[in-house]
């Protein structure tokens, strides 16, 4: 499929024989395009990036080279999954980047929103081109572009920003999901055997957990963070919210508050929850918990979570909030 227009008789990929169809059908392409040259792909471990690994390890195997970066700005166990689904059980050539401290130092002392932003995008494709370079014989380069990307913008996700790379790296283009929805590559997803925590997760932003750590990240508030986040994914798994709300996580921000704990006061930070509902991210309800679960998730955050005293819930619809803090 070279075009970038969905042919008007384009059957929607709703069922799992519809799926292993366009898999079959992709898996002739990749190869007929790729022949026995190497595709480099940056895995996130988002649902797109995700399912075009999945189907290029099934039509080239060993000639994917891809590269995770772990920004440090990931929830918590999301690196780990990719190195246990791709590594591990697809034996995907995948190469790990921990650039934890890279970032945090790159990041250190920075409180605006934007440049925070453009310092986690900038260092990414830094990091992406280093790690390309070490590969010899790439003269593909794999992306996660879905039909929305390419209705919305100029087809290229952000992200993956193919533009930022040198003028020295030429690629060819592999994108095999381009004329998909995202329902549909939900579907191919999980055909090609990921699992459904990969494949049906909620909406994570490329900048990960920097927007969420507000103001300038430290690493301890990070941490107060990515845990406070982990109970909130869990119990809402456990209490079937999670495959009910579109978005949730929490949000912790760079200020303090006296509280008594274990007998003693403390001065620490608070934990924001936020749970929206929404159909296109431009604007946003927001879904009502049950008390008893907010009780629960409050009582494990403030004994579980080093740093944290206090629970808030964000009550706010979008507009006049938007959805992410910052
Ligand atoms: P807002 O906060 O603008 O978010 O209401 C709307 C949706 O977009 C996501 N979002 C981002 N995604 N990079 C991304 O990849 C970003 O910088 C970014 N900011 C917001 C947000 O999580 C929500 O789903």
């Amino acid at each position: 499929m070279n075009s970038n227009k969905r042919p008007e008789n384009m059957v929607r990929i709703t069922t799992k024989e519809q799926a292993q169809t366009f898999i079959d059908q992709q898996i002739a392409e990749i190869r007929r395009q790729v022949g026995d040259k190497k595709v480099l792909l940056a895995l996130s471990g988002g649902v797109d990036s995700s399912v075009v690994a999945a189907l290029l390890i099934k039509a080239i195997g060993q000639q994917l080279c891809c590269v995770h970066v772990n920004h440090g700005l990931m929830r918590k166990g999301e690196s780990e999954q990719v190195i246990q689904v791709f590594r591990n059980e697809m034996h995907a050539n995948l190469t790990y980047v921990d650039a934890t401290d890279r970032y945090l130092d790159k990041l250190a002392g920075v409180t605006d929103p934007e440049t925070k932003r453009k310092i986690i995008g900038g260092e990414f494709i830094r990091i992406f081109e280093e790690e390309a370079r070490k590969f010899e014989g790439v003269e593909f380069l794999a992306q996660g572009t879905i039909y929305p990307d390419i209705l919305e913008s100029d087809g290229v996700k952000a992200h993956h920003n193919v533009g930022g790379l040198p003028e020295d790296m030429h690629f060819q283009l592999v994108e095999p999901l381009k004329l998909l929805f995202k329902d549909e590559v939900r579907v191919v997803g999980s055909t090609l055997g990921l699992p459904d925590e990969m494949v049906y997760r909620q909406p994570f932003p490329g900048p990960g957990l920097g927007v969420r750590c507000l103001g300038a990240i430290t690493r301890d508030r990070l941490e107060a963070l990515r845990e406070s986040d982990a109970i909130l994914r869990e119990e809402f798994a456990k209490n079937g919210l999670a495959g009910k709300v579109w978005q949730y996580f929490t949000v912790v921000p760079d200020f303090k508050s006296t509280g008594v704990k274990n007998g003693k006061r403390s001065f620490e930070w608070p934990a924001i929850i936020r749970a929206v509902n929404t159909v296109d991210a431009m604007t946003a309800t927001i879904e009502e918990i049950p008390y008893a679960l907010l009780h629960h998730i409050t009582n494990r955050i403030v004994t579980e979570v080093p740093g944290i005293n206090r629970v808030l819930l964000d009550l706010t619809p979008k507009p006049t909030g938007t959805i992410e803090w910052e």
